[in-house]
């Protein structure tokens, strides 16, 4: 290869790196539980849930089953809740739906065509101490809401990469009147969670709605799954990347999560203790249903066969914790 082809690629992957977002979270860090940060039908609030050291099936309902955090912005309730950090550990951010389904007069249409563009943000300095939440309006006019948030660290640019579902409308329907184009998932950077940068189509497929993504990264830089549903059978599936967030050629795990019912939200997360083993909530529409798997490439996942998780979770994210963390969290929400 010419030094001049040579430098042309060079610099072509280089500034194509620094787009992908990358989680280096060390080998040796250390968990010694789990979070759920999630929320229930009737009570459209931030509800946290720690495990029993690392098991992935007992869990404390925190702060005596009353929400951590209640929305007083926007619709007043938030739903699909992300709970996300910097690389560092240091600053947390709780991310979420602005979107009250209990609200008087609600309706799916009206809620899709005229919701929230909004997000509701809080952040906390350590995982307690959560400062007033606002609403950050992430999408264009054109969009009918913006839904089930997700979010990347990426060490390379030290910011966030958010994503979240939305549905949009031609430009000229400014009152949203018509027919919309397909739900689709999106994406935009931010540092502070005040200014984001222009929203963009992260995945917008021509013939199937999409929402709730979630991605899970595999260990090593570049290597994710990530989790869609398919609103058109209201289906989960899972495909599979070694080449960045933003490549485009994921492989697909032939057919759905789960075939023979109606499921959402994702929520998966790695075992703090078995090396290879990944959970994974499914809500059936009334609640999550925890399955895992040892082949997370391969993506057969069975129901775990445990008793007493707890009931009624619904949209939310699993976070693992260090002892620090974990024991600041008990001791200041646990019973
Ligand atoms: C979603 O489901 C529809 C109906 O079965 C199917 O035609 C479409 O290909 C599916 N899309 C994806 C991405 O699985």
């Amino acid at each position: 290869m010419r030094l001049s082809h040579l430098l042309a690629s060079l610099s072509a992957s280089l500034s194509f790196a620094a787009l992908l977002p990358r989680q280096t979270t060390t080998p040796s860090t250390e968990f010694v539980g789990y979070l759920i940060s999630t929320f229930s039908d009737p009570t459209p609030a931030v509800q946290w849930h720690l495990s029993t050291s690392n098991s992935p099936s007992a869990f404390t309902f925190l702060n005596n089953g009353s929400p951590i955090l209640t929305s007083n912005v926007g619709t007043g309730g938030v739903r699909g809740v992300f709970l996300t950090s910097d690389g560092r550990r240091e600053k947390w951010v709780l991310i979420a739906t602005d979107l009250d389904i209990n609200a008087e007069g609600f309706s799916w249409d009206e809620v899709t065509r005229r919701g929230s563009r909004g997000l509701v943000v809080w952040e906390s300095e350590g995982l307690t101490g959560w400062g007033e939440g606002r609403l950050v309006t992430v999408e264009t006019p054109t969009a009918g809401m913006a839904w089930a948030p997700s979010a990347v660290w990426d060490d390379d640019t030290s910011q966030f990469f958010i994503f979240w579902s939305s549905r949009h409308y031609a430009e000229s329907d400014t009152e949203h009147t018509g027919t919309a184009m397909l739900d689709r998932i999106r994406y935009a950077t931010t540092t502070d969670f005040i200014s984001f940068s222009a929203p963009q189509d992260y995945l917008a497929l021509e013939d199937t709605p999409l929402i709730d993504q979630e991605f899970q990264y595999l260990g090593q830089p570049d290597h994710w799954a990530r989790f869609l549903k398919n609103e058109t059978v209201n289906q989960v599936y899972q495909e599979t990347m070694t080449q960045g967030l933003f490549s485009t050629e994921w492989t697909r795990v032939e057919g759905y999560v789960r075939p023979e019912s109606p499921r959402e939200g994702t929520a998966v997360f790695k075992d703090n203790v078995e090396e290879g083993l990944y959970h994974m909530l499914l809500d059936d529409y009334t609640e999550y249903v925890p399955f895992e798997t040892r082949d997370i490439l391969g993506g057969e996942w069975t129901e775990s066969e445990y008793d007493g998780f707890p009931s009624g979770l619904k949209h939310g994210s699993v976070t693992p914790l260090t002892q620090e963390e974990y024991d600041a969290v008990w001791e200041k929400y646990g019973n």
